[in-house]
């Protein structure tokens, strides 16, 4: 058995869920392990310091697996940006078939990858943003409920309304995203309207992730409490996972009048990166990690935790869900 939605067939997977990009982490080990189990993968390209690499990158991730996988492009508002045409070309030059973009205004890019024959899903935090990338002519939305790691933008909607909220009017495939990692909550986001789902967090803590083993055995410590809102009166809210640093962050932003000048040096990517990859403190920088912690329990490989979140979702379905259904013969023998 598997389970078949607009999404997998749009993009040809076995499984309808997706690895969305995430920094640092989106490198070619988890991509490949994403990909060879079924599910789709994405690259996360400003991880990579050039163009170059991630043309290199690209190149590996097609060494591990011949199965589909894409290269995410977030676009962040920057006083000097990365040069994001330069990536753009070689996402394009390398022949990766899927995209997926996230952050402001992706027009210019959205245009470019279509004109390439290439699959774009947009990832955005509210139904009036997700309605403006499908007028763009985007292929899919993930739409990130205010559980997620990373940016939950400044709604502060949870996935239980966003996402029928987004089903409701969005009408090209969707999946959901944020607070995700487990068969339940695929079972749940079908069940709300969406056509798949996107983790991020979950997929930190599986075998292949390339990060320091410390901060897997955190996430699987943590509990669902165990995030923090920084950035928040700075309007970019980022959820990252609680710790001396975030804590420090969010006195600051407290105390009030807070500038990012004020939190700069507490909250730089490369502290964050040195510990993910290098020295495993979990308390020395900052980290994106959501409320799923709650519900991550081991490290499993992509390919064990795949197969269990289907395998239970089409258990749940066709015993539990299917076990609540009362044909009308036998309701009225019950009363
Ligand atoms: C470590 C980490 C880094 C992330 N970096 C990015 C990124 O660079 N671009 C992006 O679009 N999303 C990023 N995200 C968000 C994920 O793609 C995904 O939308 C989010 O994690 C979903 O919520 P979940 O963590 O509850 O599954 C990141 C998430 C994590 C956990």
């Amino acid at each position: 058995m598997a389970i078949r939605t607009r999404f997998t067939e749009m993009f040809g997977v076995e499984h309808p869920i997706a690895q969305g990009g995430m920094q640092w982490v989106g490198r070619a080990e988890l991509v490949a392990a994403v990909a060879n189990a079924g599910a789709l993968g994405f690259i996360t390209a400003l991880t990579q310091p050039t163009p170059e690499d991630l043309a290199k990158e690209i190149a590996r991730t097609k060494e591990m697996t011949d199965k589909p996988f894409g290269v995410n492009l977030t676009i962040l508002p920057a006083i000097t940006p990365p040069p994001y045409a330069e990536y753009r070309a070689a996402i394009i030059e390398s022949g990766v078939k899927i995209v997926e973009t996230a952050g402001y205004k992706p027009q210019e890019h959205v245009d470019h990858f279509k004109a390439h024959g290439i699959k774009v899903i947009h990832k955005c935090t509210a139904v009036r943003h997700a309605l403006s990338a499908e007028r763009m002519g985007v292929d899919a939305i993930s739409i990130d409920g205010f559980e997620c790691a990373g940016h939950p933008g400044e709604d502060d909607i949870p996935g239980l309304i966003l996402i029928p909220a987004a089903a409701d009017k969005v009408k090209i495939p969707m999946l959901a995203s944020g607070g995700f990692g487990d068969a339940r909550g695929l079972v749940a986001a079908l069940a709300l309207g969406a056509d798949g789902i996107n983790m991020g967090t979950r997929f930190c803590a599986t075998k292949e992730a390339p990060i320091h083993e410390n901060f897997k055995q955190q996430m699987v410590a943590n509990d669902e409490r165990a995030t923090d809102l920084i950035f928040r009166t700075l309007h970019n809210t980022a959820r990252v996972a609680k710790n001396a640093i975030s804590q420090q962050v969010v006195a600051i932003e407290r105390a009030g009048g807070a500038k990012f000048e004020d939190v700069r040096e507490l909250v730089t990517g490369a502290r964050g990166r040195e510990a993910l990859q290098g020295s495993g403190d979990t308390d020395a920088g900052i980290w994106s990690a959501g409320m799923i912690q709650g519900l991550i329990h081991d490290i499993p490989s992509c390919h064990e935790l795949i197969d269990r979140i289907v395998s239970e979702a089409e258990d749940l379905i066709r015993g539990r869900l299917n076990g609540m259904l009362v044909s009308g013969a036998a309701r009225v023998a019950a009363e």
